[in-house]
């Protein structure tokens, strides 16, 4: 529809969130591995409405900080009291004014679809709608603000100044709307806090803009659970339960298999290819991607990380952000940390921990080991109990070690420390120094059988009884 530039939305976001009873603000309280928030403003981006602000208020500089990071196009508005919905958009005035219809959203209605948010902005451009409002039904309509509609006008009562007739109205307001900021901007002055909160309703406009003859037209919406206000930590953790349920169903239809999609968890940005397996109890967060035909093991966690094509990845594998190619092997029982890189058709095994390092193409690290700020060439084994002494105390150092090498069990390598290609380090070696191209390091005491040895310990224990 026309005139996409000239809206803009506006979430509310400066309240307290009293029935939360959390020292997280209510916008940041999380749902999967994101904020409410985050949901918000994606269904805005959906709904194709580029300009976006967030008022906020309470620990302000909390969310001020987390829009500064990871949405930087969102403009913030700071409420320094927090004197109600109406008084938020009022102090807004001076950004929303330059558009020509502004889209109003509380900060806790994080399961508003993008296709319902456009369908509010469209009917309203097309019918040329002075203020359009989302309303529902919801199966408990306690606590939400009633929608009145007398003698043709409109008006929203708030349950704590409801009478006991009006609360039995099941028709609520969702607390969306969209409004002509012609009409906003000569109207709003005329809200006053007088009512049970002292607090200025935003939804009093509503009745205000029908009697002074403006067009309020409310919209209804069949799907109630879309428009759910999410106020305390029960309301929290089955929005929780529904997004994570929406997600599923959206990777499961891009060809994802999910053997038991109810102990699995995949973040909203996460993005897995068709023809990935998922065990149980797998979590998947961030920015994580995972390519076709990999299959991820039982209680593995993967977050902000790149899975190639067709890697195995068995029960009890960590990794966080990493990137692993395709082909790979890992687990079970492995730690992969920050910033490791694992190659194609190598092999991580059975409880290993690696960080900051990279593994070459075909390279293993198949038991027992530990490497750290270490890079590995290709085609190159880490015996079992492998460990990269990286850190002396007070610095980290680096290990490299080249290609189509053969680093022998229980080898100790003191950082820093090179081994170059085509070497053999002998088990049990402690190597402190580099080791140049197709050499065995060897590092350890020589081997001496004392012959006889046990028949004389045993003479000896003998002779003392
Ligand atoms: C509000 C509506 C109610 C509607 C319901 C839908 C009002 C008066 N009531 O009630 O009709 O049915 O939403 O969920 O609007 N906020 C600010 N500044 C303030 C006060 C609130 O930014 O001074 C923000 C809050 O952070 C929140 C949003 O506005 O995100 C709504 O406030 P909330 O206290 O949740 O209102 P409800 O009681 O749910
Ligand atoms: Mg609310």
């Amino acid at each position: 529809m026309s005139d996409n530039n000239g809206i803009a939305a506006l979430v509310l976001g400066a309240g307290k969130g009293t029935r939360m009873k959390s020292n997280l603000p209510k916008v940041l309280q999380p749902i999967l591995d994101r904020p409410m928030l985050y949901y918000i403003l994606q269904a805005i981006r959906g709904a194709e409405i580029k300009n976006s602000a967030v008022v906020t208020g309470h620990k302000g500089s909390d969310v001020e900080e987390y829009l500064a990071l990871h949405w930087k196009d969102c403009i913030t508005i700071r409420q320094k009291e927090q004197l109600g919905t109406g008084h938020a958009v009022k102090i807004s005035s001076s950004w929303w004014r330059n558009f020509s219809h502004i889209v109003i959203l509380p900060g806790d209605v994080p399961l508003i679809g993008q296709k319902t948010l456009r369908r509010l902005v469209d009917t309203h451009l097309r019918d040329q709608n002075d203020c359009t409002f989302i309303t529902f039904e919801p199966f408990d309509p306690a606590g939400y603000g009633r929608v009145i509609d007398s003698e043709g006008h409109v008006c929203i009562v708030e349950e704590r100044d409801a009478s006991t007739l009006q609360k039995q109205v099941r028709h609520v307001n969702s607390g969306i709307y969209i409004f002509r900021t012609s009409a906003l901007i000569n109207y709003i002055p005329s809200l006053s806090a007088s009512n049970s909160q002292n607090e200025y309703y935003l939804t009093d406009l509503v009745s205000i803009l029908s009697i002074a003859g403006k067009k309020v037209i409310p919209h209804h919406v069949e799907n109630a659970i879309e428009l759910s206000g999410i106020n305390d930590p029960i309301q929290l953790s089955e929005a929780t339960g529904l997004m994570k349920e929406r997600i599923l169903k959206v990777n499961m239809l891009r060809g994802v298999r999910i053997m038991d999609p109810a102990s699995t968890f995949i973040g909203p940005d996460a993005t897995l290819d068709h023809d990935v397996f998922i065990e149980p109890f797998v979590q998947i967060w961030g920015q994580s991607s995972i390519g076709k035909g990999s299959r991820i093991g039982s209680h593995s966690i993967i977050s902000d990380s790149a899975i190639g094509e067709n890697v195995e990845i068995l029960s009890h594998v960590i990794i966080d952000q990493c990137t692993v190619d395709c082909n790979a092997r890992l687990g079970p029982f492995a730690f992969i940390r920050e910033g490791t890189e694992i190659s194609s058709n190598s092999f991580v095994g059975k409880f290993v921990e690696i960080k900051k390092s990279s593994l070459g193409k075909g390279s293993k690290v198949p038991h027992l080991s530990y490497i750290g700020d270490a890079t590995i060439g290709d085609e190159t084994n880490i015996g079992a109990g492998t460990i990269t002494c990286n850190f002396d105390g007070l610095e980290k150092h680096a290990t490299r070690i080249g290609n189509r090498s053969f680093i022998g069990s229980d080898t100790i390598i003191v950082a820093p420390v090179t081994i170059e290609d085509e070497t053999f380090t002998a088990a049990g070696s402690v190597i402190t120094h580099d080791v140049p191209t197709g050499a065995l390091a060897v590092s350890r005491s020589k081997q001496r059988n004392i012959e006889g040895w046990t028949q004389r310990k045993d003479r000896s224990r003998k002779r003392r009884k």
